[in-house]
């Protein structure tokens, strides 16, 4: 069996063992790692809400950092378009990534459309010794064109834009996910708050 450029890597190493672990970490930080995924299709709110609970968590005393799909793709991932190969690619970065900051001690925020179920199953487990929370951000199509904030769905219907998630290119709704927030149907605040509490409920903070 041939095996993918990108993980021959793979070979020849040996793990290095920490000095420190997740219990040195939680009392250092007081409370758990973890990631907290967040999908939906473009222009849902996913960046509104992770930026938010960002600050809300941060302001409580979290210690925590979001990683956002546009930014992600201006560094760690400029090599990387739309393809179904380059999406799996993106998301498997971003899901080691978080995983990291999760085992680092963090709260690891992800804001990705990640459209393929497959691709979201590899990233939770990625951060299964940690914890990974998915977070469906349910704006349906119709809503997110009708706000179309960078003008993108408008580009894609006029044909200037190929492969755009839920036009011409799938949008795998979760299965099961821990949380699903109404993005299409209520205020930002109430979802942020709804966020906010799904967080703080299972993740709580004592110094
Ligand atoms: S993902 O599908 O690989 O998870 P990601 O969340 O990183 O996507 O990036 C989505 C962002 O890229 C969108 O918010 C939008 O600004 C931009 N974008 C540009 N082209 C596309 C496209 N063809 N489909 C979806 N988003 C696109």
């Amino acid at each position: 069996m041939t095996t993918a450029p990108h993980l021959t890597a793979t070979q020849n190493l040996t793990a290095v063992a920490h000095q420190v672990g997740a219990r040195d970490r939680h009392a250092r930080y007081g409370h758990a790692g973890a990631v907290i995924w967040l999908t939906g299709l473009s222009a849902a709110g996913k960046s509104t809400l992770a930026m938010g609970l960002e600050a809300a968590l941060l302001e409580r005393g979290y210690a925590c950092y979001t990683l956002d799909g546009d930014n992600i793709r201006h560094g760690l991932n400029a090599n990387l378009g739309f393809s179904q190969a380059d999406r799996t690619e993106n998301i498997r970065r971003v899901g080691e990534v978080a995983a990291l900051f999760a085992d680092a001690g963090l709260i690891c925020i992800t804001s990705f459309i990640s459209p393929y179920r497959a691709d979201r199953a590899q990233a939770r487990a990625a951060a299964q010794r940690t914890g990974f929370h998915e977070i469906y951000i349910a704006a349906d199509l119709a809503a997110c064109e009708a706000r179309d904030p960078k003008g993108l769905y408008r580009k894609a219907r006029a044909g200037e834009l190929k492969e755009f998630t839920g036009i011409d290119a799938p949008y795998e709704v979760p299965d099961a996910p821990e949380l699903i927030l109404t993005t299409g149907r209520e205020t930002v605040q109430a979802s942020l708050t709804g966020l906010l509490n799904y967080v703080t409920d299972r993740l709580p903070l004592r110094r």
